[in-house]
This record gives structure tokens, C-alpha cells and sequence, in this order.
């Protein structure tokens, strides 16, 4: 299996790499906003413990090389804004899940989109991908449109998949292929 802990990805304005020890504050900031976790599959954090245990499974799950979350750094003051994640990549399937979520006051600026298309050209480009999929909240109209510009396709809906805090929900699957992907980066 490959080990993905020294994975470090540039993007114009940001460096992605692996969550460290030092990301727990930033990362509990984040993960314990309910604007933050309204449509993401777990409750608003409480304990900063559930900060460090993320942080040191991630180290298990990037040496495994079934999961990759980087934390997204802006380079301009070294602040973590939020994280992006293959997770469940399958080898024999060439298949992985994607997942991304910034911090409140880091919306509507782009981040989200150079970052998520950084680890889309490394998924489809050195790890081999054939196909990406994400699994969102019907409701969460930002993420639908951040997987629309990256080209994903709506593919179905899977219906009461979440109860998250005792509050039932549906899920949209996005899919996007490697074929689609290098026609799309072809063109830009
Ligand atoms: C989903 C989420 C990551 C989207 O964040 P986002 O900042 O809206 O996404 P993007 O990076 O694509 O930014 C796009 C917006 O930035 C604007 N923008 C500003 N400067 C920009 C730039 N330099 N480049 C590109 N877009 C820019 C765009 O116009 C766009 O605004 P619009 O949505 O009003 O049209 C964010 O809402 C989030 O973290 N939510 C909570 C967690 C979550 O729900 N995760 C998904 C679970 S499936």
C-alpha cells in the first residue's frame, strides 16, 4: 500500500498537505460551528479532543493509503481554512469518495474550488483514478454547485441515507470520470 503522509499538493494560493498537531485549534474552530456542520455527516464538535483523535487517524489512514485528507493552508499567513478528502479509494475499482468542508468565514472566495481541483488532477493523474464520487446533503446548494463547476454529474438520489442528531436526510450522488475530467482540463 502507499504511503501518503510526506503528500504535498501546491494550488495558486494554497499549499495542501497532511493535518498536523498543530492544525487541532484551527480544525475544532471549524468542525464546531453548526453553520459549518449543518449539512456534513456528523454533529457540531464539542470536546477539542475530537480534533486530535481526527489528526491522529488521519496519520493511520494516509500510511494505509485508503484515505487522504489535506488540510488547506493559505500560504499568504500559514492559516488552516479547512480540509479535502479521498476517502474510500478502492484500487481494483479505481474509485474514490471525495469530501471538503472550509471554515464560515473562508466561503464564497474560491479556495474550496482550487483546492478540490488540485486533488482532482492528483486523484485522475498520479493515483490513478478512473471515477470520483460525492455523496451531499439535496439541500446543500453550495456543494452541488462546487461539484457542477468541477464538472461532476448529478446520478441520482438515495433516499433517508443520513440521520445525523436524530435529523433524517436524503443523498445526492455526484459522479465525475477520468475521461470527463482530462476532456474538461484539455479544454481550459
Ligand atoms: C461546500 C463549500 C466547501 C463551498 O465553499 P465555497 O467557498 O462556496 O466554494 P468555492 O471555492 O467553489 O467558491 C465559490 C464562490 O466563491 C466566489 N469566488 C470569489 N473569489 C473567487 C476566486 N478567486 N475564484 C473562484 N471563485 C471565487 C465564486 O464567485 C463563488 O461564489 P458563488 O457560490 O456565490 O457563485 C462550503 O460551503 C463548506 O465548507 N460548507 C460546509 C461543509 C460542507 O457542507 N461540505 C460539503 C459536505 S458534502
Amino acid at each position: 500500500m502507499p504511503d501518503y503522509r510526506t503528500l504535498s499538493l501546491e494550488t495558486p494560493r494554497l499549499t495542501l498537505r497532511p493535518l498536523q498537531a498543530g492544525d487541532a485549534g484551527a480544525l475544532f474552530g471549524i468542525h464546531s460551528d453548526p453553520r459549518f456542520t449543518r449539512f456534513f455527516s456528523h454533529a457540531p464538535w464539542t470536546q477539542m479532543a475530537q480534533a486530535h483523535e481526527l489528526i491522529e487517524r488521519d496519520q493511520a489512514d494516509l500510511a494505509s493509503g485508503e484515505h487522504v485528507r489535506l488540510g488547506l493552508v493559505r500560504r499568504s499567513d500559514g492559516v488552516l481554512l479547512g480540509t479535502c478528502t479521498l476517502f474510500k479509494i478502492q484500487p481494483n475499482n479505481r474509485r474514490a469518495e471525495l469530501g471538503y468542508g472550509l471554515g464560515v468565514a473562508h466561503w464564497g472566495q474560491g479556495h474550496a474550488q482550487e483546492a478540490v481541483r488540485a486533488l482532482l488532477s492528483w486523484g485522475f493523474g498520479p493515483l490513478g483514478l478512473h471515477r470520483v464520487e460525492a455523496d451531499i446533503d439535496p439541500a446543500n446548494e453550495s456543494s452541488a454547485k462546487l461539484l457542477r463547476r468541477l464538472g461532476f454529474q448529478l446520478e441520482g438520489r438515495l433516499r433517508e441515507r443520513w440521520i445525523v442528531d436524530g435529523v433524517v436526510s436524503d443523498s445526492e450522488i455526484y459522479g465525475l470520470l477520468a475521461p470527463e475530467w482530462q476532456t474538461r482540463n484539455q479544454q481550459a
